[in-house]
């Protein structure tokens, strides 16, 4: 079988991601996915558009990325190929301990202490209860849920939103878009683990942050595309919102420029909430790649319909 890998990697991942690869796939040849290349197989990291034009006999496209919106957005991908996604159980507990420090970090103004002592400020805060924050989590998949989870075994009021029916131990669940305004109004912290898709894009804007109750808190774990940045600014600014932290931004690396990198009532990471790890990921790749091979469809396929 005809393998290649494709994505923006550093020569040290690369070679990280080769080496896992090629462990976990021992009877692959390795191909360079050049216009025109037979490959049956194509794993790809977050591809740049165009990568993937011309291929010849492709029978998947392997994502080591959770997120498809950018694939799913390149124009020139060979049709009818199916797509799977990344679903690793490592990358879920990643994300759910980031969920947990964000979350746990509001609770108790740890965000606040940060600041303060930047500014030499000796000032004990209120300290809340878990069980007074409700905590609601927008996307309720492999990482939603995952996270949700968490903050439920650590005592807070979770709330989650799909866009199906689901219902979770523990978690106060609805679905559809006209249960939302009334989500939101009553949460003190959201945390978004959506999918970037055509009915997420700009998901909070002016309108949908000013449901939320004055002194919540916005957690965007997600993709930068959720948010409108300006929107989300002014919020901050006028004080209705007490604090974001995001990972995830509309351009990436975040300009230096950006008023996110310094604004005080912003917490921000490199989009690092969950990276793919290849020493569990290779082998769920390698899983799919054999499934394929032998004729079965691929676990994680993405419904092109849905977008996610
Ligand atoms: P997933 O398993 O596909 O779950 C998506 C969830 O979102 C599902 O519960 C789905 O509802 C819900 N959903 C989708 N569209 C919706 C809509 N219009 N209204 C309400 N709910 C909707 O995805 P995942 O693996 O959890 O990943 C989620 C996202 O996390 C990825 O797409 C990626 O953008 C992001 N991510 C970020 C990082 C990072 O490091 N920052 C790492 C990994 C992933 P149903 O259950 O009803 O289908
Ligand atoms: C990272 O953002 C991913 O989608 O895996």
């Amino acid at each position: 079988m005809k393998l290649a890998l494709v994505g923006q990697l550093g020569a040290a991942e690369r070679q990280a991601w080769m080496a896992a690869l090629q462990h976990a796939l021992p009877e692959a040849q390795w191909v360079e996915a050049a216009p025109g290349a037979e490959v049956d197989v194509v794993l790809v990291a977050n591809p740049p558009p165009g990568q993937l034009q011309g291929l010849k006999g492709l029978r998947l496209i392997q994502s080591l990325w959770a997120g498809v919106d950018r694939l799913l957005a390149d124009a020139t991908l060979p049709q009818g190929v199916p797509i799977a996604r990344m679903v690793d159980p490592a990358m879920s507990a990643a994300m759910a301990e980031t969920a947990l420090w964000a979350v746990l970090s509001l609770q108790r103004g740890f965000f606040d202490y940060a600041r303060q002592q930047r500014e030499a400020i000796w000032r004990v805060l209120p300290q809340r209860r878990a069980d007074e924050v409700r905590v609601t989590v927008l996307g309720l998949g492999e990482m939603g849920l995952t996270a949700a989870r968490r903050m439920v075994a650590q005592g807070y009021r979770v709330q989650g939103w799909s866009a199906r029916p689901r219902q979770e131990p523990g978690i106060d669940s609805v679905h559809g878009e006209e249960a939302l305004p009334a989500l939101l109004s009553r949460s003190d912290v959201v945390v978004n683990l959506l999918p970037l898709t055509a009915a997420t894009r700009g998901l909070f804007d002016a309108q949908r942050l000013a449901l939320l109750p004055e002194g919540a808190c916005v957690v965007n774990l997600a993709r930068g595309g959720h948010v409108v940045e300006a929107d989300l600014l002014a919020a901050l600014d006028g004080g209705r919102l007490r604090h974001a932290v995001l990972d995830v931004f509309q351009a990436e690396p975040l300009p230096a420029d950006s008023r996110f990198w310094s604004h005080p009532r912003v917490t921000l990471l490199p989009h690092a909430a969950a990276l793919t790890d290849a020493r569990s990921a290779a082998g769920i790749a390698a899983a799919n790649v054999r499934a394929v091979m032998a004729g079965n469809p691929p676990a994680h396929r993405v419904e092109a319909e849905r977008g996610y």
